[in-house]
């Protein structure tokens, strides 16, 4: 053997050796699911992680239980449901909602118009975001058919006049600013025209509508179904003062969910509430009557299965985050129903409370909880989180390359039902 000879095979024994020590054991690891998996239909979730063993977040459908909510508000609300598509606007969630009967979607964007328009073909939308760009409500009224649009200013009034060229048949819905203090989500901030601005607002919209309508919004999760009396009575008295004719009234979303930390009255009170609310009102018998719910149609039909990745004490370093499926368990701070999921194992039934941080770098992606899970819970387990069918993935980013696309339509029950089916 030369020396030349000799030196290669000392390196190529050190390569192995180095090989051997550093590089094996990560080998052992199963391949990362890139890309992943995009659908598939489970038994369970339990069934799902079995099967997939997911190494990023995997989104859970239940499109039954979106199918049986959807098909209750249409029983029991008193007018026509509109689905608030911002809320999820998966097209299995939108073929699932118009199955069950509801034909009407509340769009707020080009984008959402485009996914209602390529997956239910029978869509009547509406256009229902009071500030929107011109290119939008041209492609709206031209390419769409969309005759449905609100506004809560002269300036869009006229933008909406000037882009459809005086079109005269406009059904236009005034949105009117409304008190959020029985919601746990405020949506007073932004929209909505003052009450002692509304009058001319009204009376201008009037001339340039075939239909007119007058919106409102009591906030997102309302708790208390008084809310809806108390709007409607505002409008009986802002169309008294202004004696217009109105056509539509639209009492908005704000229908609740239930949270392991919020459990609002029973759905029925709110349909009760709006019921004798309309009924003693003379001035609005006339009137088509709509919602726009979004939370409470989808929430429960929804949820996110993420892996932990490390716990430091009773934080849980898992692998979504606010940026990501669970932006309202952060500053927020909504506290989601969870269950701890160890195929290989049995978990310690004692529960504590515990934290999350989601995987991006930044602070803010930390949600407090509390979240209850078992004791021994630790990096390699995997956590359904509930609650998420509503502004869950719909508020996904790609912040820090932490995206998930995957999901998967699932049989069992939800974890938590605002029906009590647990
Ligand atoms: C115009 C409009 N309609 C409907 C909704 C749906 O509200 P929720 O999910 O509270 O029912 C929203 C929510 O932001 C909204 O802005």
């Amino acid at each position: 053997m030369n020396k030349t000879t000799g030196s290669l095979q000392a390196r190529n024994t050190n390569i192995k050796l180095a090989r051997r020590s550093s590089v094996i054991p990560f080998q052992k690891l199963p391949t990362p699911q890139l890309p992943p998996r995009k659908s598939g239909v489970y038994s369970s979730v339990a069934a799902m992680v079995s099967a997939m063993r997911p190494t990023a977040p995997v989104n859970c459908l239940r499109p039954e239980v979106i199918a049986n909510i959807s098909k209750w508000f249409v029983q029991n609300f008193p007018g026509e449901v509109m689905f608030a598509v911002k809320t999820n606007p998966d097209p299995r969630v939108l073929r699932t909602i118009s199955r069950a009967g509801i034909k009407r979607f509340d769009v707020a964007s080009l984008a959402e118009i485009v996914t209602v328009a390529n997956n239910v073909p029978n869509a009547k939308m509406y256009f229902m975001h009071p500030v929107k760009n011109r290119e939008a409500i041209f492609a709206a009224y031209f390419t769409y058919g969309i005759r449905d649009f609100s506004l809560d200013s002269h300036e869009e009034l006229q933008k909406i006049l000037e882009v459809t060229n005086h079109a005269d048949d406009l059904n236009l819905y005034v949105r009117l600013s409304m008190a959020s203090d029985k919601a746990a989500y405020s949506l007073a901030g932004k929209f909505g025209v003052k009450l002692e601005q509304a009058s001319s607002l009204l009376m201008a919209t009037r001339k340039a509508s075939r239909k007119l309508g007058l919106c409102f919004h009591v906030g997102s999760q309302c708790l208390n179904p008084q809310a809806y009396d108390d709007a409607i009575q505002i409008v009986v008295d802002l169309l008294t003062q202004t004696d217009v004719r109105l056509d539509v009234l639209d009492v908005g979303g704000g229908f609740p969910s239930v949270y392991p930390s919020m459990t609002p009255p029973p759905l029925m009170d709110y349909m009760q509430a709006i019921k004798d609310s309309l009924a003693k009102q003379p001035m609005l018998s006339g009137c088509e009557v709509m919602c726009e719910p979004g939370r409470a149609l989808v929430a429960e039909g929804g949820s996110v299965v993420v892996r932990v990745e490390l716990r430091k004490g009773n934080m849980l370093y898992i692998n979504d985050g606010t940026y990501g499926s669970l932006f309202d368990a952060g500053i927020p701070n909504f506290t989601y129903p969870v269950k701890a999921i160890r195929p290989a194992g049995e978990m310690s039934s004692e529960l504590m409370e515990f934290g999350f941080y989601g995987p991006t770098c930044d602070s803010m992606d930390t949600m407090k909880g509390p979240f209850y899970l078992p004791a021994d819970i630790n990096e390699g387990d995997w956590i359904e989180i509930g609650q998420l069918g509503a502004y869950g993935a719909t508020m996904r980013t790609n912040f820090n390359g932490f995206y998930s696309d995957t999901t998967v339509e699932v049989g069992d029950k939800p974890l938590l039902s605002i029906f009590g089916v647990n």
